[in-house]
């Protein structure tokens, strides 16, 4: 197949930042995606309705002329959340809240510590109908990296779908094999995004012959069978499990430190990371529900009315990316060859 027609896609799992990083990232996403769920973790986190609709408003006045690019806002869960900022969340049209275990990654040291007490908060969620957005790793000291998703299986988020059937929860960025079966197993409320990366690498390139930090994300990349797993259920079509590209900007030398920062900017090339891994497994015809249908079915929002073609002509992705005051950017992929370029987006069908 040489070129390929989907339902323009959505993204639903970003990072824009925020203020003059959003000229840079906004763009990015807007080029391919019709609508984005926005993720919180800014400094000061997005915490009630009030801080969200002024991001809103900022990401908004950064797209491109002409774009009609949605933003879908989430609140940012902390202990001190209480069942009138769900129900403020609501009228104010916020989609989601985004539970971040306190620690698990970058800016979530205000986030949960007692999931437990958060409970009155999923209550009203899933009275108002909000989405529980899931960070699904446990942050104690002793939990080996790689076993960290798995223990927050067993330890927080069997028991929150338990208890709240009707909660629409889905579970971040998805990396091993149990969360996979976790979530096909589970009711038909539970879904998952999946990330690029976590589909095209895995933790050998990250480090095999050198640390390479600009593949480095929270959750970390796991063993092949882990992505295996994550493959075979994408190639396998089920509905639950959608695109999210968790494209997570930082300046080149945080990534190069250290202390290197968690995150693959992907937005300049997220729906063609997708079809090169796609093809590459041979299912490029399932793409389109990936990508475009199960994520608004999901979330029960409208399917895009306009289409998006993919043509089959070999690029490359830019080695960097220069912010306008001068800050550089490692884009995922940086310097490498894809298969499949966007052609033209946004087509009346
Ligand atoms: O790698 C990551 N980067 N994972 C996250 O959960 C957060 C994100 C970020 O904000 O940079
Ligand atoms: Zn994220």
């Amino acid at each position: 197949m040489q070129s390929l027609t989907i339902v323009t896609p959505d993204d639903w799992h970003l990072h824009f930042r925020d203020n003059e990083m959003l000229a840079e990232t906004v763009p990015a996403t807007a080029r391919c995606f019709q609508r984005a769920i926005v993720m919180p973790n800014l400094v000061p986190p997005v915490v009630n309705a009030e801080m969200a609709m002024a991001y809103k408003s900022r990401i908004e006045a950064a797209r491109p002329e002409g774009s009609t690019f949605e933003p879908l806002m989430t609140l940012f869960l902390t202990n001190t959340t209480t069942p009138q900022d769900i129900v403020d969340a609501k009228t104010a049209g916020v989609t989601a809240c985004k539970l971040y275990p306190a620690g698990a990654t970058t800016n979530s040291d205000a986030a949960v510590k007692g999931i437990k007490a958060l409970y009155p908060v999923f209550q009203a969620m899933q009275e108002q109908g909000l989405l529980l957005l899931i960070h699904g790793e446990v942050t104690e000291h002793h939990i080996d990296i790689f076993d960290r998703e798995k223990a927050f299986i067993d330890t927080h988020l069997s028991h929150i779908v338990d208890a709240f059937p009707d909660l629409k929860v889905v579970f971040e960025h998805i990396t091993t094999a149990d969360a996979a079966e976790f979530v096909s197993g589970a009711n038909d409320k539970v879904g998952a995004t999946i990330t690029p990366q976590h589909l095209l690498l895995n933790r050998n390139d990250l480090l095999v012959g050198g640390v390479r930090p600009h593949n480095y994300c929270l959750p970390v990349l796991k063993r092949n069978t882990h992505q295996k797993a994550l493959q075979d259920m994408v190639a396998s079509g089920n509905p639950k499990f959608f695109l999210g590209t968790d494209s997570a900007p930082h300046a080149k030398h945080k990534k190069e430190n250290a202390c290197g920062c968690a995150g693959c900017y992907s937005a300049w090339s997220a729906i063609e990371l997708y079809a090169e891994i796609f093809d590459q497994l041979g299912v490029i015809d399932k793409l389109e529900g990936f990508a475009s249908l199960y994520g608004p079915d999901f979330y029960g929002l409208p399917r895009n009315t306009t289409t998006t073609t993919l043509i089959k002509e070999p690029w490359q992705v830019p080695d960097q990316v220069t912010l306008a005051d001068g800050t550089d950017m490692v884009p995922f992929y940086a310097g490498q060859t894809l298969q499949w370029k966007l052609e033209s987006a946004f087509q009346n069908a």
